[in-house]
C-alpha cells in the first residue's frame, strides 16, 4: 500500500483531531491548543518482510506459564488473579483517600522479598513517604523512592537501574516535556503512560499505576488507558465508612468481578477475611423493610443487608433513590410490584440502600430488594434468619439464579435457618441441603413475602 501523508491538527489538551485549523478545541473547548501534525497512513513496511512465518499456529506456540509475585495480601493476589504477573501493566484506581498508595506501599513489604521495587512518587515527598511506611510496619530493604515527574526522565532510569517492579503514585503526575499541556492532560496521561508501557515491556518490568478518578467515576486521562493496561483495579467504598472494596474490572491473566474486601484502620488496609458476616453483623432487629441479599461478586457468594423505605410522597412525583443498587432496576422492580403483584407504589417514595457500601449488579438480588420495599409498605417484619434470592422477570415470574448450591452453601454458614429460592432453582438441591436448611421454592413476588414475613 502507498504512504499517504495529510495534514491534521491535534488538539494538546484532549487529543480531539481536526482537518482545519480551529481557535477554541471543538472537543474540549480550549483556546489556541490546537497544533498541526502530519498524519502518515498506509503500510510503510516492505512488503518482503512480511512473510508466512509471521503467523503462528496455535498448536505450534509453545505454553509458557507467566511467573507471578505475591502481595503477600491474599484479597489483593486474589483481585489480581494469583499474584501479580511478570512484564504485565496494572492500573488501580479510585477516589482520592481512599487507601491506594496504603495498599501499594504494604504489598511493597512482600515484594520486597521477590524483587526490588522502584517507587515513583510524584504527589508525597520522600519523608512523608517514610512515616506512612513507619506507620504501616514497611521495612523492606528493596524498596527505592524516586520522586520525578518526567516520564522521559524515568524511562531512563529504568533503562539503566533495570529495578523488579516500578510502582507509579500517579501517572497524572508524570509529564513529557516535550507536550505543551499540564500534566494530568489527557495527552500528557495518555503519552506518558504508553511511553512507560513501551519501556516495561520491552525491559519485561512489572508496572502498578495509580490513576485518579474524575468527578464522573471515571479514571481521568483517556478510556485508552483502560484498554492498553492488562488489570484494571477500582477502589470503592463510602469515605465515611471504614469498609474497602477492591473490585477487578479488566483483567488479562485472571477472573474479573473478584473482589477483596479490606478495612481501614490505624496500621493501614486490613483484610476481612469473612465480608458476608461483617455486613450483615449490625442488623436491626425487628424492623419493617430489611431483607438478606446473597450476590454472587466473582467466584465468592458475599451476604448483605438491602434496605427499602416507602414513604407517602409529599408532593408532586414521587421519589426514587438507590444506593449500592441500579437505579433504573428499582425502577423496573416498582412497575413489576405495582402492575403484576398488586402492591401500589405510585404515591409512595421508595428509597434502597444496600449497608456496606456494597454495589450490587446482580439480578439475583432482585427478590430481597423487592421483599424489602414490600416490608417498608406494609410495616410486616422480615424473619431475621431467613433470606431470599431470585431473578424478578417483567411478568412477575421469579426466574431461577446461577450457582445455586454455592449460595446456599454461604447461607448455611452464616446460621440462617429459611432460604427461599426460584422454583426452578429446587430441582438442583441436594437432598444434604434440605436436610439443614428450610429451603422453599416459590414462583411468584407474594409467596416468596408469604414465606419470609413473621
Ligand atoms: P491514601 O492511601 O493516601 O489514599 P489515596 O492514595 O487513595 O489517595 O489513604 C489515605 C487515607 O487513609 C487517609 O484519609 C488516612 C487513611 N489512613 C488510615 O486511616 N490509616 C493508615 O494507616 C493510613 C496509612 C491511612
Ligand atoms: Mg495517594
Amino acid at each position: 500500500m502507498a504512504i499517504k501523508s495529510k495534514t491534521i491538527y491535534v488538539c494538546s489538551s484532549c487529543g480531539f483531531e481536526a482537518a482545519k485549523w480551529y481557535g477554541q478545541c471543538p472537543g474540549c473547548g480550549e483556546w489556541n491548543s490546537l497544533t498541526e501534525k502530519m498524519k502518515i497512513s498506509g503500510n510503510s513496511q516492505n512488503k518482503s518482510n512480511i512473510t508466512i512465518e509471521s503467523a503462528y499456529k496455535l498448536s505450534e506456540i509453545s505454553h509458557i506459564k507467566e511467573h507471578r509475585y505475591y502481595t503477600g495480601i491474599s484479597e489483593l493476589d486474589r483481585v489480581l488473579g494469583g499474584g501479580l504477573v511478570k512484564g504485565s501493566i496494572a492500573l488501580i484506581s479510585g477516589d482520592p483517600g481512599i487507601g491506594k498508595s496504603t495498599i501499594l506501599l504494604q504489598a511493597c513489604e512482600n515484594f520486597g522479598r521477590q524483587l526490588s521495587i522502584l517507587y515513583v512518587s510524584g504527589e508525597e515527598s520522600p519523608h512523608q513517604l517514610k512515616l506512612r511506611a513507619d506507620r504501616l510496619k514497611v521495612s523492606t530493604g528493596n524498596l527505592k523512592i524516586f520522586c520525578e515527574t518526567d516520564t522521559e526522565r524515568l524511562c531512563e532510569y529504568i533503562k539503566t537501574e533495570k529495578p523488579g517492579l516500578v510502582i507509579i503514585d500517579s501517572i497524572q503526575t508524570m509529564s513529557i516535556s516535550e507536550i505543551s499541556s499540564s500534566a494530568g492532560s489527557i495527552t500528557q496521561v495518555r503519552e506518558s503512560a504508553s511511553l512507560l508501557m513501551r519501556t516495561a515491556k520491552y525491559e519485561d518490568i512489572p508496572i502498578i499505576m495509580v490513576g485518579h478518578v474524575n468527578k464522573d467515576g471515571n479514571i481521568a486521562g483517556p478510556k485508552v488507558l483502560e484498554h492498553i493496561v492488562d488489570t484494571v483495579l477500582y477502589f470503592e467504598g463510602e469515605r465515611n465508612l471504614s469498609y474497602r472494596i477492591l473490585r477487578a474490572v479488566k483483567n488479562r491473566y485472571g477472573s474479573t468481578n473478584e473482589i477483596g474486601v479490606f478495612e481501614m484502620g490505624e496500621n493501614g488496609l486490613a483484610e476481612v477475611p469473612n465480608p458476608s458476616l461483617m455486613l450483615i453483623s449490625g442488623r436491626p432487629k425487628n424492623v419493617p423493610g430489611s431483607c438478606v441479599v446473597c450476590a454472587m461478586e466473582g467466584s465468592r457468594p458475599i451476604l448483605a443487608e438491602a434496605q427499602g423505605l416507602v414513604t407517602q410522597t409529599g408532593f408532586g412525583t414521587p421519589r426514587r433513590m438507590a444506593t449500592g443498587f441500579d437505579y433504573n432496576r428499582l425502577s423496573m422492580l416498582i412497575a413489576v410490584l405495582e402492575k403484576r403483584a398488586g402492591y401500589f407504589l405510585g404515591n409512595m417514595d421508595c428509597y434502597v440502600n444496600i449497608v456496606g457500601g456494597l454495589k450490587i449488579d446482580e439480578p439475583a438480588a432482585d427478590l430481597s430488594v423487592a421483599l424489602a420495599l414490600i416490608s417498608s409498605l406494609k410495616d410486616a417484619v422480615i424473619r431475621e434468619d431467613a433470606i431470599a434470592f431470585g431473578e424478578i422477570g417483567l411478568a412477575g415470574e421469579i426466574r431461577a439464579v446461577s450457582t445455586c448450591e454455592q449460595r446456599i452453601s454461604e447461607v448455611l454458614r452464616l446460621g440462617f435457618k429459611r432460604c427461599v429460592i426460584p422454583q426452578n432453582n429446587m430441582k438442583n438441591i441436594s437432598n444434604n441441603a434440605k436436610n439443614s436448611l428450610d429451603i422453599i421454592g416459590i414462583k411468584t413476588i407474594r409467596d416468596a413475602f408469604d414465606a419470609v414475613s413473621i
